[in-house]
């Protein structure tokens, strides 16, 4: 699946302008496909492999093995989350080999994460009772209607729970974004980046609006949030390097993602209401991802070394998820599909292969043009693709 070429490279353009334009334009004019995606090696059911060279020693051990297996971040490239190493290492053809138990992922969250003690929250949904949906729209006449003539009761189904998804996790992104702010306050980050983090939890709040609105039109009811699950005490961070850590996963990752995820919904949707709404939202999406970027721009700049290796790591783990075993093959959007495409809903399938071009055309290109990360090269410290 390819990303809206347009809007890739207008993003690129914006994540690189902190570093200059002589920077944004090497990397347009060089590296127009922005590098590629690892393979990953074929591997069977409940095995997995890492290659490896006699020259790098013994296999690692089953510990180790996990801390490789398992996803970082929830990048939302693969279909398939390893939970476990049941075993130690076996030699195979120049691998090292381990029984693993597998389960489905997750279903895609795209955006950016309310995450606490490394868990994603979002709030439960409940009949709308707060004003969660946006004014005139929704459900009721006049505003944002969706065309409800051509879709089947079970399409109409899908498209509800679908944006009642997204509208959750755009919920939780306001939440996100207060937080945030409070974090670049206890760290004296300049006026700019504070007004953009509040600007940005309002530009949630109408991605929020926008969501429930869909949703409750596709469902025949108003629906919207209740209390976001939060304890007394939320933490800001601790210091430069956690906020720049957390930049980097939720927002040079998340929210570049979401941006382009959301300018492939908007252009497959058929429907004016949803064009308009996901238009909307690729729009503050990219300005989200673009405020990110200039935040560990500027972290980097005053907390030196430590921050930068932390951000590193960050995009280290989102190109070590590339090496995962790929998702199966989005099914072409005929029918059923091409039905619910046309009211931006794009299924899992499609948001991993989404996930993953946006990885390896935007964000890690964009991080080694910054100078932010480059590809470790194979060393005696760590371990090699895993497949
Ligand atoms: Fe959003
Ligand atoms: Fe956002």
């Amino acid at each position: 699946m390819l990303l809206d070429r347009s809007f890739r490279r207008t993003l690129i353009a914006r994540l690189l302008s902190s570093a200059g334009p002589s920077a944004a334009a090497a990397l347009l004019v060089a590296a127009p496909g922005c590098g590629g995606e690892p393979e990953a090696d074929e591997a069977a059911a409940e095995t997995r492999c890492f290659e490896w060279f006699d020259e790098l020693g013994a296999c690692l051990s089953r510990e180790q093995a996990f801390e490789e297996f398992r996803t970082i971040h929830p990048f939302c490239v693969s279909d398939e989350e390893i939970v476990s190493v049941e075993s130690e290492a076996t030699r195979r053809d120049g691998a090292c080999c381990y029984e693993v138990i597998v389960e489905p992922a997750s279903p895609c969250a795209v955006g950016r994460p309310f995450s606490l003690e490394g868990q994603r929250r979002t709030a439960a949904p409940r009949p709308d009772e707060a004003g969660w949906l946006a004014r005139g729209q929704g459900a009721g006449p006049g505003g944002l209607q969706p065309s409800l003539a051509d879709l089947t009761d079970e399409e109409r189904e899908t498209l509800a729970e679908g944006w009642l998804r997204s509208a959750l996790e755009e919920h939780a992104s306001v939440a996100s974004f207060a937080r945030f702010a409070l974090d670049l306050m206890a760290l004296g980050a300049p006026s700019s980046l504070v007004e953009a983090a509040h600007i940005a939890a309002l530009d949630e709040v109408g991605h929020a609006r926008l969501g429930f609105s869909l949703a409750s039109a596709y469902r025949g009811e108003p629906v919207g949030p209740a209390a976001l699950p939060m304890p007394r005490g939320v933490p800001v961070a601790a210091d430069l390097v956690a906020l720049a850590r957390a930049a980097a996963e939720e927002g040079c990752v998340g929210e570049t993602v979401a941006a382009l995820v959301a300018a492939e919904q908007r252009a497959r949707a058929v429907d004016p209401a949803v064009g308009a709404a996901l238009e909307a939202i690729a729009d503050d999406e990219a300005r989200h991802a673009e405020l990110a970027w200039l935040t560990v721009t500027w972290a980097i700049g005053v907390g030196g070394e430590p921050v930068r290796s932390a951000v590193a790591d960050v995009f280290e783990a989102a190109a070590k998820s590339l090496r995962r075993p790929p998702p199966a093959e989005a099914e072409p959007p005929r029918g059923r599909a091409a039905a619910l495409a046309a009211h931006g809903h794009l299924g899992d399938a499609a948001l991993r292969a989404l996930s993953r071009a946006a990885l390896a055309q935007v964000v890690l290109p964009c991080a080694r043009a910054l100078g932010l990360w480059r590809p470790r090269d194979l060393d005696s410290t760590r371990a090699p693709a895993a497949s």
